[in-house]
């Protein structure tokens, strides 16, 4: 018996070049534009060109949002009676605009709305008309319909969540990849494909997601490590530009898993980016759900899950599901490898943090969908892992013998 529910933006706009049709978009709804922006100047100022004929704001978003940094652009968006938000850039510039379009329209302040650490008031009308133009392949925030938000004080992120914040419209257009480092384009791309899979074994997952997941899978295995190589590679940008257009996709439809749900805390505690906490725990995560899976009756269709995902990854489609999941840890732990994905010990992360943070994640919303029941032990051997990283994050579970 099927039952799910499936939301996305009412309009994507995909394709290279697209950008140049931000102008007649934006003024289908407003004359008075909030642009909320990280990222290259040079595509702030293409932007601005796009937009000469409507009024224009711009609010830099600098690092990941906060409480204080959403306060601050809705007062600027109630000032100028701005009428529509553009969010540009990565997630974070996406994000905020996101959480101030939702703001401007249902008054407020930021941690009224705020999951866990606020009051979690929910968002009850439509968000201001907004439109997300992605820059970095990442996070998927432009087809998301939550926010997250750090509160510097308590040390956590959180998110702001609601159906009335999705964009109206996402714009991709995989040219503005073209100038992002590589660092980024490796973190991000990471988150990418941490979000495919985990929302492809989320307890959450469904008919919908489960083939946009795998479409998204086979893009990012194939074209991650060449847009990390060759930054001007666009047929690998605009790859990986569905990709995370698709994770985004998934992982609100479907949820995640233990790897976002041990990325919130850590987020929140340490300067470490969100794709290299995805990277460098993707491996563990897979070997302890699978060895968890092992054990209990229901799990054959998480191994199978699992299977699936390194068939594709390995493009070797003749595996039995042993080969085929021990190919897949070998995959993700070999792209992180090769990507120069540094271990989460470079962040200031040490084993004494390991109990607090293994309790705080547990909390997480991520959690929950988890595909099976991780122990307080499993997830602590999985956050050291992670904190040691190379060699052992390289090529975890070679044999697939944990899991026989
Ligand atoms: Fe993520």
């Amino acid at each position: 018996m099927r039952k799910f529910e499936f939301y996305s933006s009412s309009r994507i706009v995909f394709g290279r070049g697209e950008i140049s049709r931000l102008g007649e978009l934006a003024a289908q709804f407003g004359k008075s534009v909030l642009v909320i922006h990280n990222g290259s100047a040079a595509i702030a100022d293409r932007v601005r060109q796009l937009l000469v004929a409507i009024r224009v704001e711009f609010v830099r978003q600098k690092g990941e949002p906060r409480v204080d940094d959403v306060d601050r652009a809705v007062a600027i968006g109630r000032q100028h009676r701005c009428d529509v938000v553009i969010g540009l850039g990565g997630g974070s510039a996406i994000d905020a605009a996101k959480a101030v379009a939702g703001l401007l329209t249902n008054g407020g302040q930021t941690t009224d709305y705020m999951e866990v650490v606020g009051k979690g008031m929910k968002i009850t009308r439509p968000a201001l008309p907004w439109i997300a133009v992605p820059t970095t392949a990442g996070t998927g925030a432009e087809v998301t319909r939550n926010a997250v938000i750090g509160v510097p004080e308590k040390q956590f992120k959180a998110s702001i969540r609601g159906e009335h914040l999705v964009a109206k419209v996402a714009v991709v257009d995989p040219e503005l990849g073209l100038n992002v480092p590589p660092d980024v384009t490796a973190a991000s791309g990471m988150d990418a494909l941490c979000q495919l899979i985990e929302s492809y074994t989320s307890t959450g997952a469904g008919p919908v997601t489960d083939a946009l997941a795998m479409q998204g899978v086979e893009l990012a295995g194939g074209s991650l490590l060449k847009a990390y190589q060759n930054g001007n590679d666009l047929d690998a940008r605009e790859n990986m530009a569905l990709a995370a257009m698709l994770s985004g996709i998934t992982l609100s439809n479907a949820g995640l898993g233990a790897v976002h749900g041990l990325a919130a805390p850590l987020g929140g505690k340490f300067p470490v980016p969100h794709g290299v906490v995805c990277a460098a725990l993707l491996p563990w995560v897979i070997q302890a759900n699978v060895q968890a899976a092992t054990h209990d009756p229901a799990g054959q269709k998480v191994l199978h899950r699992y299977a699936q995902v390194g068939r594709v990854l390995s493009g070797r489609n003749d595996l039995d599901d042993p080969a085929a999941i021990s190919a897949c840890i070998q995959a993700v732990g070999g792209l992180a490898r090769q990507l120069n994905i540094p271990p989460l010990g470079k962040f200031g992360i040490q084993d004494q943090h390991v109990p607090e943070m293994v309790s705080l994640a547990r909390k997480s919303s991520s959690m929950r969908y988890n595909p099976v029941a991780l122990s307080e032990e499993s997830l602590a051997e999985v956050l050291r892992n992670g904190i040691a990283g190379s060699p052992r994050q390289a090529a975890p579970d070679q044999s697939g013998a944990a899991w026989r």
